[in-house]
Parts: structure tokens; sequence; C-alpha cells
């Protein structure tokens, strides 16, 4: 890939005050390489504590965020509220929302352009699950879940320049079963042409494609010598300070 390197954490919906604190901590005493963009999703209600003590190296995510404007909404938080309180970006897409909560690509598009339309970035989740990968589906499936997002974002505001893809198949998400070196390079570079042939050799080229499923600090380093890998979101292995810093720096 082309871009700077970009590892996200996220924390799913763990952690406490207490465990957060250290957390931070850890993160604030690491030492970070320069030529990585590094991006920290806690849960909602954390942001707050996470913001004012999180050293500014790290950029602040949201796990999730309503599909448009605010308003009598029970249990959502809107985009702008995260524009408000100085978060960045936002997961969208992410497989738990998709397979658990059920939220569908349309839904899914739709709130990765009112989040872009209000300047936040995205990362666009992506991924198959085992069955549609052994029945010979992953670039079938990406290729839907992409358009879904693609679509959205060329009607509504097309910058790219907010979007980072991250592809994390399915059966790799909190397994301990890391996708192999080969098998993350193939889809990324199917997601690269995909790029290309639906949008642009420019945004196909720039636009950051990262990995995520049971990256810990034992395996990123390999997968991070892939070309079409850009970067990490990286779930169980970030809530761990030394080992996450271990991730951020292992494209050096
Ligand atoms: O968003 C992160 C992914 O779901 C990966 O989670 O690293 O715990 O497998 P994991």
């Amino acid at each position: 890939g082309t871009g700077k390197f970009f590892v996200g954490g996220n924390w799913k919906c763990n952690g406490t005050k207490e465990s957060i604190t250290k957390l931070v901590s850890d993160l604030n005493s690491a030492k970070l390489e320069a030529d990585v963009d590094v991006v920290v999703a806690p849960p909602f209600v954390y942001i707050e504590q996470v913001k004012n003590t999180l050293t500014d190296r790290i950029e602040i995510s949201a796990q999730n965020s309503w599909v448009g404007k605010g308003g009598a909404f029970t249990g959502e938080i809107s985009a702008d509220q995260l524009n408000d309180i100085g978060c960045k970006w936002v997961i969208l897409g992410h497989s738990e929302r998709r397979h658990v909560i059920g939220e569908d690509d349309q839904f899914i598009g739709k709130k990765a352009a009112y989040a872009l339309s209000q300047g936040l970035g995205v990362m666009a989740c992506i991924g198959e699950k085992l069955e549609e990968r052994e029945a010979g589906k992953t670039f079938d499936v990406c290729y839907q879940q992409l358009k879904a997002f693609a679509g959205k974002f060329l009607d509504a505001v097309p910058s790219w320049d907010n979007v980072v893809i991250a592809y994390e198949p399915v059966w790799a998400i909190g397994t301990g079963k890391v996708a192999t070196p080969v098998q993350a390079q193939e889809v990324h570079v199917a997601v690269r042409d995909w790029l290309r042939k639906n949008v642009s050799a420019e945004v196909a080229s720039k636009t950051r494609i990262i990995y995520g499923g049971s990256v810990n600090g034992g395996n990123s380093a390999e997968l991070a010598k892939q070309e079409d890998i850009d970067g990490f979101l990286v779930g169980g292995a970030s809530l761990k300070g030394p080992e996450f810093a271990t991730i951020i720096n292992s494209s050096a």
C-alpha cells in the first residue's frame, strides 16, 4: 500500500474506569513509531475519560453512530455528538453489529455517508463468514459490502480521504485463528482492484486497507510485510498496552 500505516484498537464492550486508567497510562508511556496513525475506540461512556487522559498522539474513535441527525432515537449517539466531543473516527459495519445485532448493508452504508458528511473518519468493515469462504464466496461477499459503502459515499459526500477499509474475516475475529498473510493479502488485493474498477485508480492506490481478526504481538510483523496490508484493526490485543504498542510498531 501507499498510505501511512494505520492501527486501530477496538476495545468493544470491555473495560472499567479502573482498567481504562491503566491502559491509558500504558499507552502514554509506550514508545510508538512516528510514521503510524493510531486510533483507539473505547465504549462511548469512557470516551471523555480517555480524551482527558490519553496522549494527543493517539486519536479517538467511536464504535458506532446513528444513521442520521440526532433526535428521538433512544439509546443512540449521533455523528454530530461525536464531533462535538472531539471524537475523530467511527467504526461502522463491524461484524458484531452485522451478525450479532443485525445491521444490514443499506443501514451501514447510510450511517457511513452521514458520518462522513459530518467530517468523521470512517473505518468501514467488511468480511466473510466461514461458510461463505468455504463456498468460495469471499470476494463476492466483500464486493457486496463494499458496494453498499461506496454507493453511499459517492452519492453523499465523496471524501475517500477519511475512509479506511478494514477487512475482517468473521471466522478470524476473537477466535485466535488469524488469517495467514497470504489469505489476507489476497483479499486486500481484491479490494484494491474493486476500488480501481468501481471508484478510481487514485482512490485504489491511496486508500488504507487494514486487516483485523486475531492480530497479536506475535503475528503482526509477518502480516505487516504484505504489500497491501496497510495496518490493523485490533480487538482483544488492543486491551493490553504493551502488546498493542508492539502491533503499532510492527511495520518498522
Ligand atoms: O475490530 C476488531 C476485530 O473484531 C478483531 O478482534 O482482534 O479480538 O480478533 P480480535
